[in-house]
C-alpha cells in the first residue's frame, strides 16, 4: 500500500512515479542557472527603493537635490513625479493590494512604505544617493497593537465566507460531557526565502518586458497590464529560476517601480530588494489570536465545535488569514461555528504564506483536539477516527477522497504509537523530558485553468512550453515526467520550458495547485500529440505542435470537497534546566494524490514539516510599539530552523487516487506544514504535562511553565 520515498528505494509499479533528480539541478549547482537579479543587460540602470521611517503620516516634502547631485544618479521617482497607475481593478487573485501601486500619493500607512526610487548607473551609486535623500514627514500616531480582544475586529470573506454557523452552539456546549475552551496565538512569521525579490524592466520594440522572480508570469502580466493600462499581449514576463516563493512572490513594489523607471528613462532598470526591505515590502503571515471551543459526548463524538480567528491587516488592504477554515473540512459537530475576523493596523499588508489559514489554524484546532482527547481519556488518534465525517461538515458535499484514517494507521504503526504511555511527564532521560504527539493535516486540492504547448521536433525530441513556475518545488521535473509518460518516451528526450508568459496563460505556483494545474494541461497536449504521431504523421522541419487548454475540463468538474490529508507525528525532548525543546524525530504520512516524482515530493513534504518545527519553536517577528517596525528585521534576528534544529524527518504517503484528475495529482506544496506545529506542541505537553498555546514554544516560556523543576 505504501510506496517508497527515496531515490534509492523505488517502488514504481502503478501509483507512484519514478524518482528523478531535478532536470535543472546541474545548472543550479554549477551556477549556470541565472536568477533574476544577475541576468546581464546592456545599458542597465539600477533602482534603489527608499522606505518610510514613520509608521503613519504624510510626506510633507522630499529634498531630491542632494541625491540628484550624486555621481551616476539618473532620476528620483516619488509621489509628485512618478507615472500614474490604475489601482481600481480586479486581478487574477482579486482586488490588488495598493501597496504595489507605488508613489501615487503622500500618505504613509506603515513603517517601511515605499516613498521613492533612486535610479543610478550602478547599484552602489543608487544606494549611496538613496541614503542622502531627505524625506520630511508629518507624523501621526500609529496603532500596531494586535490582540484577539480588539473590538474593531470585523468579519472579512476573503477566499471563503467569513462566518459559517450551523446549530445552537450554547445548547450543544451545555449538553456536552466534556468541554475544551482555550485561546491559541501564533506570531507574525516571514517567508524568508533564499532569493530576494528582484526585477528588471525594459521596453523592447513597443513591448514591456520584465525579467523577474515570481510564482506566475501570467499573473504578473495581468497585474502590470491593468496597472499600466497596457494590452496584456504587449507585456512579457519571464521568470526562469526562482529561489523560493512561499506565497510572497507575486506583484510587489519593486516590479512596479522598475517599470515606472524604465518608462521614464527609456532604458532597462533593475530593482533588487535587500533582505531588510523584504521584511516590510513582500508580505508575511499575520499573527493570529484564535479561540477554540469543543464539546463532546462521553464517547468523544463532537457535539459543538467553534473556531474563531482574528488576524491583522494593513489600513490599505484587507488580507484574511483563514485560520478557521480547516475546521470546516476536518470535523463535524451538531453545532459548528467558524469565523475569520480582521483588525486594521498601521502595519504592512500580510499575504499568503505556505498553507495560509491551515498552518496557524491547524495549530489551534489540532491542539484543542489533543486537549479534548486528554480530558475524555481517549487516545488522540482514536478521538479523531471517531470524528471522521462522511461529508463536508459545512458544505455537505462528498469528499473526492479522504484517506486520513489510512494515514493515521500507517503512521501509528511506523512511529510506534502503540507503545506510548498516555500519561504526560513520565519519560525522562537525565535532564530531558520526552514526549510524543500527533495531529491531523489537510489542505485544499484544486486546479486553475492552464494552457500548454507540446511539439514533436524533427530530431525525435519533444519540447513542452508552459508558463509554469518552478519556485524550488521540482515542478519542471515533474512536468517532464508527466510529458514522458504521456508521450511514452524517455524523459531525456523531453525539454520542458517554463517561466515565460509568452507560452500562454497558466496557473500560478500557489495554493498547492501548480503542478496539478500544469500537469493536466501538459498531459492533455502530450497525449494528443502522441495520438497524432501514432497515426504515422511525418514530422516536418517546423515540428508538429499541439496546444491544450484545461479551462473547459476544469469547469466540468463536479463540486466536491477536494483535499489532501495527512497524519503528523513528533517526538520531542525538553531540557528542564534550559527550557530548550528539541525535536528528536518526525514522521508524516500523507494522502495527497498521485506522487509524480518521489524524490522531489519527499523534499516538499519534509520541507513543510521543517517549517512546522520552525513555526513551533523558532519563528517570531516582534514589532516595536515605539517605531511600528520590526526588531531585527534580518535573518540574524528572525530565526528559522537550521540544520541542527532538524533531526530525522521522514515523509511518506499512502495510495490516494484522485479519479477526477487525469494525472491523479492533488498537490503537496503546503500540506507538510499543516498540523506539524500542533504535533510538536502536543508532544511538548506529553513530555512536560504543560500545554503551550502560544507559539513559538520558546525556552523562557517552557522554563516559566515548569515551576516544580529544581533548576527552573
Ligand atoms: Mo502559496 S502561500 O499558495 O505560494
Amino acid at each position: 500500500m505504501t510506496t517508497a520515498t527515496t531515490g534509492t528505494r523505488t517502488t514504481t509499479k502503478g501509483f507512484t512515479g519514478t524518482s528523478h533528480t531535478r532536470v535543472e539541478g546541474r545548472d543550479k549547482v554549477t551556477g549556470a542557472a541565472r536568477y533574476a537579479g544577475e541576468i546581464p543587460f546592456a545599458g542597465l540602470a539600477h533602482g534603489w527603493l527608499v522606505l518610510s521611517t514613520v509608521a503613519r503620516g504624510r510626506i510633507r516634502s522630499i529634498d531630491t537635490a542632494p541625491a540628484l547631485a550624486r555621481p551616476g544618479v539618473l532620476a528620483v521617482l516619488h509621489h509628485q513625479n512618478a507615472p500614474r497607475v490604475e489601482t481600481d481593478y480586479v486581478g487574477m487573485l482579486g482586488v490588488p493590494d495598493p501597496t504595489c501601486a507605488v508613489f501615487q500619493h503622500d500618505r504613509v500607512p506603515h513603517l517601511g512604505w515605499p516613498v521613492a526610487l533612486v535610479v543610478a548607473e550602478t547599484s552602489e551609486q543608487a544606494r549611496e544617493a538613496a541614503e542622502t535623500l531627505v524625506v520630511h514627514y508629518e507624523q501621526e500616531p500609529h496603532d500596531i497593537d494586535f490582540s484577539g480582544a480588539r473590538p474593531d475586529a470585523h468579519p472579512v470573506d476573503g477566499y471563503m465566507p467569513a462566518v459559517v454557523e450551523k446549530g445552537d452552539l450554547d445548547a450543544e456546549l451545555a449538553a456536552s460531557r466534556t468541554v475544551v475552551d482555550e485561546e491559541y496565538t501564533t506570531p507574525e512569521e516571514h517567508h524568508a526565502m533564499m532569493e530576494p525579490h528582484a526585477a528588471t524592466a525594459r521596453w523592447d520594440g513597443g513591448r514591456l518586458e520584465l525579467v523577474d522572480s515570481n510564482q506566475g508570469t501570467t499573473w504578473v502580466v495581468g497585474e502590470l497590464a491593468k496597472m499600466f493600462s497596457l494590452d496584456p499581449a504587449s507585456v512579457r514576463v519571464r521568470s526562469e529560476h526562482v529561489g523560493g516563493g512561499f506565497g510572497s512572490k507575486g506583484v510587489r513594489a519593486h516590479q512596479v517601480a522598475a517599470v515606472m523607471a524604465a518608462t521614464v528613462l527609456q532604458r532597462p532598470v533593475r530593482v533588487v530588494m535587500t533582505r531588510r526591505q523584504m521584511f516590510s515590502l513582500t508580505g508575511y503571515r499575520s499573527p493570529t489570536a484564535q479561540r477554540v471551543r469543543l464539546g463532546a459526548d462521553a464517547d468523544g463524538r463532537l457535539r459543538a465545535l467553534e473556531h474563531r480567528s482574528v488576524n491583522l491587516t494593513s489600513t490599505v488592504h484587507e488580507f484574511v488569514e483563514s485560520a478557521a477554515g480547516p475546521a470546516r473540512v476536518m470535523y463535524d459537530a451538531d453545532a459548528h461555528h467558524t469565523a475569520n475576523r480582521v483588525v486594521r493596523l498601521n502595519v504592512p499588508t500580510p499575504t499568503f504564506m505556505r498553507a495560509p489559514g491551515e498552518a496557524p489554524g491547524s495549530f489551534a484546532l489540532e491542539s484543542a483536539l489533543d486537549e479534548l482527547a486528554e480530558k475524555c481519556g481517549l487516545d488522540p488518534i482514536e478521538l479523531r477516527l471517531r470524528n471522521e465525517p462522511e461529508r463536508g461538515p459545512v458544505s455537505g458535499l462528498p469528499f473526492s477522497g479522504r484517506n486520513l484514517p489510512d494515514c493515521f494507521r500507517e503512521g501509528a504503526r511506523r512511529f510506534g504509537w502503540a507503545d506510548r504511555d498516555p500519561r504526560p511527564g513520565v519519560r525522562r532521560e537525565g535532564r530531558w523530558l520526552l514526549g510524543t504527539g500527533t495531529a491531523a493535516a489537510s489542505f485544499h486540492a484544486g486546479a486553475g485553468p492552464s494552457t500548454a504547448v507540446a511539439t514533436a521536433e524533427p530530431d525525435g525530441t519533444f519540447t513542452v512550453r508552459i508558463a509554469a513556475a518552478d519556485i524550488g518545488t521540482g515542478a519542471r521535473t515533474a512536468l517532464t515526467l508527466i510529458a514522458a509518460d504521456a508521450l511514452e518516451v524517455s524523459p531525456d528526450r523531453i525539454e520542458v520550458r517554463i517561466g515565460d508568459s509568452d507560452f500562454g496563460p497558466a496557473m500560478i505556483a500557489g495554493g498547492s495547485m501548480g503542478t496539478r494545474s500544469w500537469g493536466w494541461a501538459v498531459m492533455t497536449a502530450a497525449t494528443e500529440l502522441r495520438e497524432r504521431l501514432a497515426l504515422g504523421a511525418d514530422v516536418p522541419p517546423e515540428g508538429i505542435t499541439v496546444r491544450s487548454d484545461t479551462t473547459a475540463a476544469l469547469g466540468a468538474l463536479a463540486q466536491k470537497e477536494r483535499h489532501s490529508f495527512g497524519a503528523q507525528f513528533a517526538e520531542v525532548a525538553v531540557d528542564v534546566t534550559t527550557g530548550e525543546v528539541r525535536v528528536r524525530r518526525m514522521l508524516g504520512i500523507f494522502a495527497a494524490g498521485r506522487i509524480v516524482n518521489p524524490l522531489t515530493a519527499r523534499s516538499q513534504l519534509v520541507g513543510g514539516m521543517t517549517w512546522g518545527i520552525s513555526m513551533a519553536l523558532h519563528e517570531e517577528a516582534v514589532r516595536d510599539r515605539a517605531t511600528g517596525g520590526l526588531y531585527g528585521a534580518d535573518l540574524a534576528g528572525y530565526h528559522v530552523a537550521t540544520h541542527a534544529d532538524v533531526p530525522f524527518v521522514e515523509a511518506d504517503w499512502v495510495d490516494d487516487p484522485d479519479p477526477d484528475d487525469p494525472v491523479g495529482i492533488k498537490g503537496i506544496g503546503e500540506i507538510g506544514v499543516v498540523g506539524a506545529a500542533a504535533a510538536i506542541a502536543n508532544a511538548v505537553w506529553h513530555a512536560t504535562g504543560v500545554r503551550h498555546r502560544n507559539l513559538p514554544i520558546r525556552p523562557d516560556r517552557v522554563l516559566q511553565s515548569l515551576p516544580g523543576e529544581p533548576h527552573a
